[in-house]
């Protein structure tokens, strides 16, 4: 039973964290289990790349024991049990349907490593089943899914994460610590590039049968009917709007979230503006813009995107990052370390801020699930990356895809879920989910 201690701290948490009990609904309680003993019981769906990665760190954890596997491709499920029991001799329950394995009344989390265009129904029925969920980043594939789990997850009182593991970084947290410290001056711009050679991927291939064991109609889900294409499956699918928004959503959400968080901005932007193509590889099968530029526009600060896919260089000699221009300096950033770039004082004959360099320690994923299950057992639902947080920059990412779709400036009005005076951008808001699957209603 939870003492009045425990009590009080649940309480001090929940109001430091800004919600009432009321909006959290009732399960306010130290974390306590499903199961008959003290661990904590996983569940993975999606098992192939990321879901695995995940699960493999929640594995370093003695509590933690991962009682199921859900995946739509038998093959994968198969090859991902055997290991499971290798390493942990014991064998997990298997399923193709996720909706069964949450029915397990023991299971107390679940990882989603599903490709985007499946977080939303996945985050929000595990919510309503009374499971705790680590969901991979961009938590969704359109904007409507974000306020949808946001509502999901404080309507059922679940403690939740975002895989946006850069929150846990000691060289990430020391860097917005100096951009706080005011060293760098008046921060004027943040530019972000991301240049990867999967974003072009290669020429089209012909539609095949499906392969062998998988699912394909749970691996389309609440996506529109299309005929198999290995090219939209298995990894790829990131370049298909249908299940991805390419570069700007895979990797925009790591790096726009390292700006929103060093500037303390938590609103939507004034304006959007955004251009993007197929200008590098015309000829190649990606669906989603090879090439793409978006400027966000604030009060006094300006925030750029730009990523050209089938490239691998980029400024400061590095393919993917972030330079925070200031009157004193630049910082730039990503995720192998971040550094100070001075400005020269000519008048002083000195650099206006200190030459530094500071080395990432390569920690955060492991970091980001320890963080993650301790929220878990002391029911704290501020963990190192909300599902707010990830959804505000999940909506940056979406509003400069929908941008460079459009072709138009936007300003978004996040309290209607609308764009002022634009019903053509309006139409990339809410995705039409195709039947049974039905928009959750939250
Ligand atoms: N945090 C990070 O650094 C990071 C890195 C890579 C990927 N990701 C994210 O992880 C997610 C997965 O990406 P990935 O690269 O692992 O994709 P992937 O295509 O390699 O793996 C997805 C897995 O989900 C399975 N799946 C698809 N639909 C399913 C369903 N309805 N039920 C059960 N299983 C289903 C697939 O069969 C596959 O095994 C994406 O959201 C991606 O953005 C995050």
């Amino acid at each position: 039973m939870e003492t009045r201690r425990q009590f009080l701290k649940t309480s001090a948490t929940v109001l430091a964290a800004g919600v009432t009990s009321s909006t959290w609904g009732n399960t306010l309680l130290n974390f306590q289990g499903n199961g008959a003993n003290d661990k904590i019981r996983v569940g993975l769906i999606g098992c192939r790349n990321m879901g695995w990665a995940n699960l493999s760190d929640f594995l370093l954890h003695k509590d933690v024991e991962c009682i199921a596997l859900c995946d739509i491709d038998r093959n994968i499920l198969n090859e991902k049990a055997a290991e499971l029991e290798k390493t942990t001799q014991r064998k997990p329950q298997l399923f193709s349907d996720y909706r069964r394995m949450l029915e397990i009344k023991e299971l107390d989390v679940v990882i989603i490593g599903t490709p985007d265009h499946w977080h939303c129904l996945q985050f929000t029925d595990a919510c309503s089943a009374g499971k705790d969920v680590y969901v991979e980043k961009p938590i969704a594939n359109y904007i409507a899914e974000c306020d949808a789990m946001v509502n999901a997850a404080r309507r059922y009182g679940r403690v939740a994460i975002v895989g946006q593991q850069q929150r846990s970084g000691n060289h990430w947290k020391a860097m917005v610590d100096y951009l706080k410290s005011g060293k760098l001056g008046t921060i004027a711009s943040a530019d972000i590039w991301a240049n990867f050679n999967y974003g072009a991927l290669s020429l089209p291939v012909p539609n095949t049968a499906v392969p062998e064991g998988v699912d394909y109609d749970m691996w389309q889900g609440p996506a529109q009917e299309r005929p198999f294409n290995k090219q939209h499956f298995h990894g790829s699918w990131r370049m298909f709007w249908a299940y991805g928004g390419g570069l700007m959503t895979d990797w925009g959400v790591h790096l726009l979230d390292m700006v929103l968080w060093g500037m303390d901005i938590k609103r939507m932007p004034q304006r959007i503006v955004g251009l993007g193509g197929k200008f590098a590889y015309p000829e190649n099968c990606p669906e989603t813009f090879d090439t793409q530029k978006v400027v966000y526009e604030f009060d006094s600060f300006l925030m750029s995107w730009s990523h050209v896919g089938g490239t691998e260089t980029g400024p400061y000699n590095r393919n993917y990052g972030i330079a925070f221009k200031g009157t004193n300096g630049t910082l730039v950033a990503n995720r192998d370390n971040w550094e100070i770039i001075p400005e020269w004082d000519n008048a002083k004959k000195l650099n206006k801020a200190e030459v530094i360099k500071v080395e990432a320690d390569f920690q955060d994923h492991k970091d980001h699930v320890s963080n993650f299950l301790e929220c878990m057992k002391n029911r704290h639902f501020e963990t190192a990356c909300t599902i707010e947080n990830g959804s505000l920059c999940a909506k940056y990412a979406h509003l400069g895809n929908i941008a460079a779709r459009t072709g138009s400036a936007l300003v978004y009005d996040d309290f209607n879920q609308c764009f002022i005076n634009n019903a053509e951008a309006d139409k990339y808001l809410r995705p039409s989910y195709r039947s049974p699957w039905k928009f959750p209603n939250t």
